[in-house]
């Protein structure tokens, strides 16, 4: 229970590897809020798993790339916990098309939802931390390595892997740490929807030293890793999650 009492919101809790991060937690005790923008089904779903854990769950529905709706967000946490422990910037859209073809659309989707959803909640987090907390990002390695049709989401990956450095140095003297996992592919039903699933999936397990595709479990315990006292003396840091397969 290394979390006991401890209020952690995740964006984009509801499904994939928000879903096992927000069940990681309340396993370990933490009191959940919960994001996620349209599919109210699956929301409810994960919210009556993480009541089953024994903690509290609050509901946190809004588009995290909405800075008013983010301001709603942080008022329902103060109102309900006056306080926020943790903070997990996992929420993501984009689309797909080749960097050549990248309209101001595509580019402003990808950097506010992914991006600048990311500062906007760390601004307001950190007036919730008064006496310290843990911040993590989620990225992918398109933030670092050539991914097909994967530009505008990319360059907004590579920016929160920055702006984790930058947040790491001047949130330090708050006692508050700030690190990136930057995910392999995560079998979850983002990377199912992709026309090319079946194909990808068999290239990724071929080249991937674990012999399998990642887990959202992979992820979530890392991100519950660098969340607890165990991490306390890691800071800026993008770790890397992917059985290996960026070595090959
Ligand atoms: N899957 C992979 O291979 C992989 C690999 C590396 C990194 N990642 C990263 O891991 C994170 C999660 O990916 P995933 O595969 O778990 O995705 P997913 O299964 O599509 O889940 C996305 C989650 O984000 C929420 N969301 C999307 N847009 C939102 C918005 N504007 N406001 C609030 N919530 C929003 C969704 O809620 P609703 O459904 O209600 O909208 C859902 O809970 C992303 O940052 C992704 O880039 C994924």
């Amino acid at each position: 229970m290394r979390f006991k009492g401890k209020v952690a919101l995740v964006t984009g809790g509801s499904r994939g590897i928000g879903r096992a991060i927000s069940l990681r937690f309340a396993s370990e005790g933490a009191n959940i809020v919960l994001n996620f923008f349209r599919n109210r089904s699956a929301a409810e779903a994960t919210m009556a798993e993480i009541k089953s854990r024994g903690v509290e769950v609050l509901e946190a529905r809004g588009n995290i790339g909405n800075p008013q709706g983010v301001d709603k967000i942080f008022a329902k946490i103060k109102e309900q916990f006056g306080k926020l422990d943790i903070l997990v910037s996992n929420a993501a859209l984009g689309s797909f098309t080749p960097a050549l073809d990248i309209d101001d659309q595509a580019w402003d989707l990808a950097m506010e939802v992914n991006a600048k959803a990311y500062l906007h909640c760390v601004q307001r987090a950190k007036e919730m931390m008064p006496s310290g907390g843990k911040i993590v990002a989620i990225t992918s390695l398109g933030s670092q390595r050539y991914i097909k049709g994967y530009g505008s989401i990319a360059v907004s990956k590579a920016a929160i892997e920055t702006l984790t450095r930058y947040l790491a140095v001047e949130l330090a003297p708050q006692r508050i740490n700030v690190n990136t996992v930057c995910g392999g592919f995560i079998d979850t039903e983002a990377l199912r929807s992709l026309p090319a699933f079946e194909n990808l999936k068999q290239q990724v397990i071929t080249r991937t030293p674990g012999e399998r595709l990642g887990r959202p479990e992979d992820i979530a315990d890392v991100v519950t890793f660098l969340c607890s006292e165990d991490s306390r003396w890691i800071t800026g840091q993008t770790i890397i999650v992917d059985g290996g397969f960026s070595l090959t």
